[in-house]
């Protein structure tokens, strides 16, 4: 059976979708001072290589920190980002650049740079995962700081998936989200509109255990890993892994 053309993946949807996904208010409660927890300055120079629909761009410009510049591919997302940013009376600065050709056209002068939502498990090969964080690396000044995160595959591979709403993706009042297919290489998560019905899917890699954090060994970090925000975690039971990467 294919299951990617079973769960078919509709970007459009997914912009729609995502605002209420994601309930920027709640999530950014936790997000924003975890994050300034782990900034190496005050007032950072923050990359965010996936705006997605703006929340933690806008949260950190909310909170305070001015100089955020701001990327997304998916044109969707991009124009659901400046709504919501509009909103609430924020500016973004933004480009549209691909993680895996990024270190040619930004400069390495950034504080911190964020990929954060689980994102890099939209890349299925290896290679391409080793370049991006090799390239994320490259953007950063001297100092400087990747935070990315990874939901907590193992746990998902062992049937034992939830949803809190506590974490990251904080809409479950208004999205519901479930893996509708998993294992070892693939995992389909649905989501899904409770008012209105939009329903669409997104494929994404299970990351094994240490496998992200390997990884980024590899492109030349010191890693702490965090479970929901937690130094101290029980990870069978976490649902998203925070990397805090240094480079050596
Ligand atoms: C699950 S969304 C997360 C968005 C946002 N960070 C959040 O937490 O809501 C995944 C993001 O990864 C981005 N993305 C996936 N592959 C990418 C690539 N090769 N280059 C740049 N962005 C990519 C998508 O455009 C999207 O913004």
């Amino acid at each position: 059976m294919n299951f990617r053309a079973c769960f078919p993946t509709d970007n459009k949807k997914l912009a729609r979708i995502w605002p209420d996904f994601v309930n920027m208010d709640k999530r950014k409660v936790r997000e924003i001072p975890f994050l300034r927890s782990v900034f190496p300055k005050k007032d950072p120079f923050v990359f965010d290589s996936c705006l997605g629909c703006g929340a933690t761009s806008i949260g950190l410009k909310e909170d305070g920190i001015d100089r955020v510049a701001s990327n997304e591919i998916d044109p969707g997302l991009l124009s659901v980002a400046r709504v919501e940013s509009r909103k609430r009376n924020i500016g973004l600065t933004t480009t549209s650049l691909d993680w895996r050709s990024i270190s040619t056209v930004l400069e390495s002068r950034f504080d911190a740079v964020l990929c954060l939502g689980n994102s890099l498990t939209y890349v299925f090969d290896p290679s391409e995962r080793d370049v991006i964080l090799r390239n994320f690396r490259s953007l950063l000044a001297p100092g400087g700081v990747l935070v990315i995160d990874e939901r907590n595959y193992p746990r998902i591979l062992r049937g034992e998936f939830t949803q809190s709403g506590e974490y990251v993706y904080c809409g479950i009042d208004k999205v519901s989200c479930k893996p509708v297919y998993s294992d070892a290489g693939l995992v389909v998560m649905e989501y899904h509109h409770l008012s209105d019905g939009t329903t669409s899917h997104l494929h994404l890699y299970p990351f094994k255990q240490f496998e992200l954090r390997d990884a980024l060994v590899r492109a030349g970090f010191d890693v702490q890993t965090y479970g929901d925000y937690q130094s101290s975690f029980e990870e069978k039971t976490v649902e998203f892994f925070t990397h805090v990467a240094r480079v050596k």
